[in-house]
């Protein structure tokens, strides 16, 4: 049994974000890097492209006291990232959730 916070495995899980087209390093590379951006705030910056970075959010997550120190953790501890991810996945899907219909 895992006992990770709600909050916890809402930061591991929302790390997924590093795939993909929001702008959170290589967007086929599963690692860190959601986390080291998040940190910087791109989206603050007008006026350039930086300002599309990221969803609502995961713009509010650095702005929410509990959620930053997971941030910063992350950011600073990939291979706890990769295992806290691990775990709230599991956890989400035991939890019952499913892809789509839920067929595979
Ligand atoms: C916190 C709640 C979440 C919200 C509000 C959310 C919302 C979204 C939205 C709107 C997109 C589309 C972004 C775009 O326009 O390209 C997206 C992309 C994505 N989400 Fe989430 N998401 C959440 C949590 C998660 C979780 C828990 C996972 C997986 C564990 C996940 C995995 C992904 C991936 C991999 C993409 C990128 C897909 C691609 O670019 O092809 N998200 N999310």
């Amino acid at each position: 049994m895992n006992h990770a916070c709600r909050t916890q495995e809402l930061v591991a899980l929302s790390g997924a974000h590093t795939l993909g087209s929001k702008g959170f390093g290589n967007p086929n590379v599963f690692d860190n890097a959601y986390y080291k951006i998040l940190l910087d705030k791109p989206w603050t910056s007008s006026g350039s492209m930086s300002s599309m970075i990221g969803l609502p959010s995961d713009h509010a997550l650095v702005e929410d006291d509990e959620c930053l120190r997971w941030i910063k953790v992350y950011a600073g501890d990939q291979l706890k990232f990769f295992g806290d991810f691990a775990n709230a996945y599991v956890n989400l899907v035991d939890s019952g959730a499913v892809w789509g219909s839920g067929e595979i």
